[in-house]
């Protein structure tokens, strides 16, 4: 048994969360495929009339696979529940988001969403924060927020892909991986970091999850 499993059974009991008629946004990322795929097999059985809003191309490539019909963010007034992986929880269960990239869009479906599921394994459950926070930022703003950045007590690194190109975010934007160290005031930081100009999204969400499914490596899960 592997945390894979427990990712693949938890997305299957996430499903109690969803209903007939739902708007229903899609995380990014390994926890939110193995819930897309659970999630379509689920509307094909039940004939559920339900629409996926992604985050991602990614994700819109998994649910057009399952034959989820899809609807963008700004066709939707409300999201009734997202479903989203995360790279760090900590304990007061804020989320760190955006390893894939997708975090913008992200955000924008927890701010809309009535409910928000995230799914995680347990190495990512930590007491503090203590990995990079992803930053998306315009990229003419790259070098004033790596400055803004070291002021606020962090060291910033443009993401590149393996063979030494920048990540370009679907938005056309660039991600700046900022390590603080430990975190202790995430809610602040976060706050601070908005208020940079050029900085379009940080992966530290104001907006906490209402459900957090931990997975353990025995195939069994928690719910938080
Ligand atoms: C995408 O930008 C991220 O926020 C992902 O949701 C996050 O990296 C978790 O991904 P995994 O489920 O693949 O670990």
């Amino acid at each position: 048994m592997t945390y894979d499993d427990a990712i693949k059974a938890l997305s299957n009991d996430a499903l109690k969360f969803v209903k007939d008629d739902y708007t229903i946004g899609l995380g990014s990322g390994r926890a939110a495929t193995a819930l897309v795929k659970s999630l379509a097999k689920l509307i094909k059985l039940k004939g559920y009339n339900i629409r996926g809003v992604p985050t991602s191309l990614q994700i819109k490539l998994i649910a057009e696979e399952g034959g989820i019909p899809l609807v963008e963010a700004d066709q939707v007034q409300h999201i009734d529940v997202v479903f989203d992986g995360a790279d760090q929880i900590d304990s007061q269960k804020y989320v760190i988001k955006g390893g894939g990239g997708a975090l913008l869009r992200e955000n924008i479906l927890f701010s809309l969403a009535k409910k928000v599921v995230v799914m995680a394994d347990k190495t990512k459950f930590v007491k503090n924060f203590n990995r990079t926070v992803p930053v998306e930022i315009h990229p003419l703003a790259r070098n004033s927020l790596i400055k803004s950045i070291k002021k606020l007590g962090g060291e910033a690194h443009v993401r590149s892909l393996d063979r030494g190109y920048p990540f370009f975010t679907e938005n056309g934007n660039i991600i700046l991986d900022c390590d603080f160290g430990t975190i202790k005031n995430p809610k602040v930081l976060t706050q601070k970091i908005k208020q940079i100009p050029g900085a379009l999204e940080s992966g530290i969400f104001l907006r906490r999850p209402d459900v957090i499914y931990k997975a353990k490596e025995n195939g069994k899960y928690d719910i938080i």
